[in-house]
């Protein structure tokens, strides 16, 4: 078993552990609006949501609300969601197409721009209103591969300062041309940062996700340390756990695998651990022909899962053809509770691209799926948003994986509650659990 770690920071990460007050202590939670959520850049949505000047949505964080809009002359801008004249929320709708903001108590009316347009009885107003002061508070909004980002901090850092060098490591993805095919969120009984946790090692996924042996190596990963607590992850795909005794005939998700590109699973009876390799030649072969920009890519990267956490709490997890965006969301003011987003985007094939006609479209997630060309009509999904015991009773899901740690989760929230449990005991594996620990700190102190 090799981890490989790569520091992109000029220091070395140790391992310190960290008090479990982080999690359940409501000092530590306002402590953390003031250093981090009132401070760093935050991914707030998809740049796909905005096409048209007047499309906005709503972006709920913690006691804020932010509202986003397409201007009228077409860039991106954020907002406090909150009527200037006596504060009331002022949009309610999550998402959708508007000409103007119009507040539901006294009909102050905004445009697209955040501008005061329209006071009804202006002339009641014994000192006028001063409209350039009672526009809507901006916060400070950008861009980057097709997402939106916000601000709310008064002069801070560009975002691709604050992003310090992992986007060299993504661009190639090409996000910003994938298609979002679904959108959850799903309310969880425990802290936001229990979840990057999870999410930040893979330490627990030969115990709590037993399927990921029949497809990927989680004994030989590399794993990346970028400056502001950023952290990424690349785990070799279309392969097995060589921990467990390698299997002589592919697995049913290397079968799956292979056919979808087209090769014959029976070739590959006792030579599990030559798939990876031939499903990288083999998308290098036909990858141009099925509409797929693979020239990007090296070969690990066309069969290997990565994973990347932009602190504070986005999680990408991704392949050349699909991407999660994960990201927990803290309460507004009960440190046990979050809520937790699942973006699910895919790649269809470029059809400028695409030759013949065996183009094969699955909607789903696999480390190796080429997923065809977009189907005709395709909408942009609505938002589900349930509970966990939705998930725990089968009701809805989040796919296997994520049901399972969404179900675990709760217990760990549980156990940090319980004065029998007092600070972590971290490994080498959950080394990106204390890198982003270690920024955090920084940010809020200890
Ligand atoms: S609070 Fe919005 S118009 Fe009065
Ligand atoms: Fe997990």
């Amino acid at each position: 078993m090799t981890i490989e770690i790569v520091n992109h920071t000029d220091h070395p990460v140790e391992i310190c552990n960290f008090d479990k007050s982080r999690y359940v202590d409501p000092g530590f939670m306002e402590r953390e609006w003031d250093g981090v959520w009132r401070k760093t850049w935050l991914l707030a949505g998809l740049v796909s949501d905005l096409e048209r000047p007047g499309d906005f949505f709503v972006f709920d964080m913690g006691r804020e609300q932010i509202l986003i809009a397409r201007t009228s002359k077409g860039s991106i801008q954020g907002f406090f969601n909150v009527c200037q004249h006596r504060g009331n929320r002022l949009v309610t709708q999550e998402c959708g197409h508007a000409d103007s903001f119009r507040c539901a108590y006294h009909a102050w009316t905004y445009n697209v721009d955040g501008e005061l347009a329209a006071v009804p009885y202006e002339e009641r107003f014994a000192d006028g209103v001063p409209r350039k002061e009672r526009a809507l508070k901006p916060v400070h909004t950008d861009v980057w591969s097709g997402f939106v980002f916000i601000n709310m901090g008064e002069d801070p850092e560009p975002l691709d300062e604050f992003l310090c060098g992992v986007p060299g490591f993504l661009d190639p993805y090409r996000f910003g041309h994938m298609t979002l095919v679904e959108h959850q969120t799903v309310h969880l009984d425990c802290n936001w940062k229990a979840v990057v946790d999870n999410f930040s090692e893979l330490y627990h996924v030969d115990f709590l996700h037993p399927q990921h042996k029949r497809m990927v190596d989680c004994c030989n990963d590399t794993v990346h340390l970028f400056p502001n607590g950023h952290t990424g992850l690349a785990v070799p795909g279309a392969t097995v756990n060589p921990r467990f005794p390698v299997p002589d005939e592919p697995t049913d998700i290397q079968t799956g695998q292979l056919m979808n590109l087209g090769l014959d699973p029976t070739d590959y009876v006792g030579r599990v651990m030559e798939i990876r390799r031939a499903v990288q030649l083999r998308k290098r072969e036909i990858g141009a022909d099925r509409g797929y920009h693979y020239d990007q890519f090296d070969d690990e990267q066309l069969s290997d899962v990565w994973q990347y956490n932009l602190f504070p709490n986005t999680i990408f997890s991704f392949t050349p053809e699909h991407l999660w965006i994960l990201r927990p969301r803290p309460h507004p003011t009960d440190p046990n509770r979050c809520e937790f987003d699942k973006y699910t985007l895919v790649m269809f094939a470029d059809p400028e691209l695409v030759t013949g006609s065996d183009d094969i479209v699955s909607i789903g997630r696999a480390s190796t799926r080429i997923e065809g060309v977009q189907p005709e009509g395709l909408k942009r999904p609505q938002r589900d948003v349930f509970s966990y015991e939705a998930v725990i009773a089968g009701k809805k899901t989040m796919t296997d994986t994520i049901d399972q740690d969404v179900e675990l989760l709760s217990g760990v929230q549980a156990g940090m509650r319980s004065e029998g449990f007092d600070t972590t005991w971290l490994n080498d594996d959950e080394m990106r659990i204390q890198h982003f620990h270690n920024h955090l700190v920084l940010l809020v102190g200890d």
